[in-house]
This record gives C-alpha cells, sequence and structure tokens, in this order.
C-alpha cells in the first residue's frame, strides 16, 4: 500500500514528466524521507591532476584518510564559500562525503531506499559504502538511485560525490578549455572560458535526500488540467513498480481545499470532472482574498 499527494491547480498547467518518476518526496503512512543536507567532507583535487581521485579510489574509504578534507555545506556552491581565487578559477573534480544512519526498519526485506539529489553541477559520480550507485550529467535537474541492498542499518552508511565543472562544447551553457601560452604563464596553464554573462557556480546545488517506498509503489504521476466553460478536468496517468503476483488497484481521489471529495476513479489512466470548478488566480484579480490561489489535492492510493 502506497500512498502519495501532488497538489494540483487547475488551469495553469503542471510540468510533465516521463519514465522514471522523480517526484519529490514527502512523507506518507507508506513513506519516510531523510535529509541529508548539512556539512559535508570537502576536498579539491590539485589543479593539472588528471582523474586523481578516481585512480586512487577515493571512495573506497573516508576522505579524511586520504587527505586533508574541509568543512561544506550541502546544497552550496563551492566557489561561494571562500574569497580564493584558484577556488573560483577552478576546474575539474572535487569530492564531497559524510556519513549517515538509518533505522533498522529501513532495511527490511519490504521496502525500498532511495537517494534523490536535486541538482549537482555539472557531473557527478556517487558511491554509498564505496558502491558506485548512480552517475549524472548536467547541473540542473534531478536524479536519483536505489540504495536497498547497500544500506547497513547496525553501522554508519558513508556516501561520496565525485563532482565535476568542466564545460565543453556539450554542455548546457557551453565552457572551453585552453592551454595559456607565454612567458607571463606556467607550463601547461590551462583556463575554462566560456561566452556567457554569469558566474559558474558548482556543487552540490539542491538538497540530498533519502526516502523509503513499499517494495511495490507509484513511480510517477503525471496530471494535466484543463478548463471548458466553468467545467475543470484533469487528466492523469499513473506510473506503477509492482513487484509480485497481486492484482494492482489503485485509488484517485481529487479533494478541494477543504479535504472534500469532488471525484474519483480506479484507473491508472483517466479523466476526472470537477463541474464548477474554483479556478487559480493570483489574490489582485479576486474579490475575496480567501478565493485566491485555489489548489486542489490529488490523492492516489495503490
Ligand atoms: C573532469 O575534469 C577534467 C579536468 O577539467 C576533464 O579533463 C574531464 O574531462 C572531466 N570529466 C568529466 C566526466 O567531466
Ligand atoms: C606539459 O604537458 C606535456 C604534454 O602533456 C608534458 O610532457 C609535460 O611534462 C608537461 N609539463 C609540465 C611542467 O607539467
Amino acid at each position: 500500500m502506497d500512498k502519495l499527494f501532488l497538489v494540483v491547480v487547475l488551469v495553469v498547467g503542471v510540468a510533465q514528466v516521463h519514465g522514471q518518476g522523480i517526484l519529490f518526496p514527502r512523507d506518507s503512512e507508506s513513506r519516510e524521507s531523510k535529509s541529508l543536507d548539512g556539512i559535508w567532507n570537502f576536498r579539491q583535487e590539485p589543479k593539472g591532476a588528471v582523474d586523481l581521485g578516481l585512480t586512487e579510489g577515493w571512495f573506497n574509504a573516508p576522505l579524511e584518510q586520504s587527505g586533508e578534507v574541509e568543512n561544506m555545506p550541502v546544497p552550496s556552491s563551492y566557489q561561494d564559500l571562500s574569497n580564493d581565487r584558484e577556488r573560483r578559477d577552478y576546474f575539474g573534480w572535487v569530492w564531497y562525503d559524510r556519513e549517515f544512519w538509518v533505522s533498522p526498519q529501513w532495511t527490511l526485506a519490504d521496502k525500498r531506499v532511495f537517494l534523490r539529489f536535486g541538482s549537482v553541477n555539472y557531473y557527478a559520480i556517487v558511491w554509498v559504502n564505496g558502491v558506485r550507485v548512480t552517475e549524472h550529467q548536467g547541473g540542473h535537474l534531478p536524479f536519483q538511485a536505489e540504495l536497498s541492498l547497500i544500506l547497513n542499518s547496525n553501522t554508519a552508511n558513508r556516501i561520496t560525490v565525485a563532482v565535476n565543472n568542466t564545460l565543453t562544447s556539450s554542455t548546457v551553457p557551453q565552457g572551453f578549455v585552453r592551454v595559456k601560452e607565454g612567458e607571463q604563464y606556467p607550463a601547461n596553464h590551462t583556463i575554462m572560458s566560456d561566452n556567457f554573462d554569469f558566474f559558474k557556480y558548482a556543487g552540490i546545488h539542491r538538497s540530498v535526500l533519502l526516502y523509503t517506498t513499499p517494495r511495490s509503489y507509484i513511480d510517477d504521476i503525471t496530471a494535466t488540467p484543463s478548463v471548458t466553460g466553468t467545467t475543470g478536468t484533469l487528466t492523469y496517468n499513473i506510473a506503477t513498480i509492482v513487484e509480485g503476483a497481486g492484482a494492482e488497484t489503485i485509488n484517485v481521489d481529487l479533494l478541494d481545499k477543504e479535504g472534500t471529495l469532488v471525484s474519483s476513479a480506479l484507473t491508472a489512466i483517466g479523466t476526472l470532472v470537477v463541474p464548477n470548478a474554483k479556478l487559480w488566480w493570483p489574490y489582485t484579480m479576486v474579490r475575496e482574498q480567501n478565493e485566491a490561489g485555489y489548489l486542489y489535492t490529488l490523492r492516489v492510493t495503490d
């Protein structure tokens, strides 16, 4: 049994996600989340080192065992935490790690545990307890990995993240690494330049979360609102991951702002109809303050 809530706005479009859903984790009777935000250990590789940490396997042990670490808040841009020019201009790998504990409930066979990053700029490789669990390219979108078989509840777990901020002709935005020649530069002096007018902030830029789901769970919800006259419709598509045998049942309920059921269905794909739909308006465009920003809640239970 899994339950997910989604707040929906009638009229204003809701972003559509296809494939593996990365809905933001929210606690429910079937899901529990845990934040890994806070102070992590951090190390920047020496400039000019080529994949030093990967070659030396810095992910195999706590970073403080393979060299010096500093404190780094997550989420943040690591360039923002220093006024060091060398840090500001650095491009290449930086490393993060920290320890965390999970409850014994989390390692039971009826649960899955996912690790979710809101965004890491630009290229990330992630290990948990020395096991490579995922890598991701692109600094601006969430990604996740399942950790179910890797976690310990009787000892601390270690998460290690290697982040590379090198921009190339195939990244968004694009950047260029060039060798600077001339006697005013050291030998093989490289710089990264770009053609845009903002600073290339990098690091673990958004929250890091762990969350549980049941073995069978709701993976994704796509909901597309529309209005015809005074009638609102919500066309939805619910993706589930079902493990083992057993008929899949789905309850889809749409509740109004007061929590009253206004429409429901028992199918994974369908359309809910809301006669006399209350539409979302900004507060400057309604007569009564409490009519502004009206939201319905879509509740999905499987
Ligand atoms: C990591 O950084 C180095 C140094 O800029 C670069 O040569 C390499 O291509 C980068 N690797 C990735 C996966 O971004
Ligand atoms: C500069 O790069 C060349 C070619 O990769 C290498 O042979 C040389 O040792 C480098 N020099 C220094 C000072 O790193």
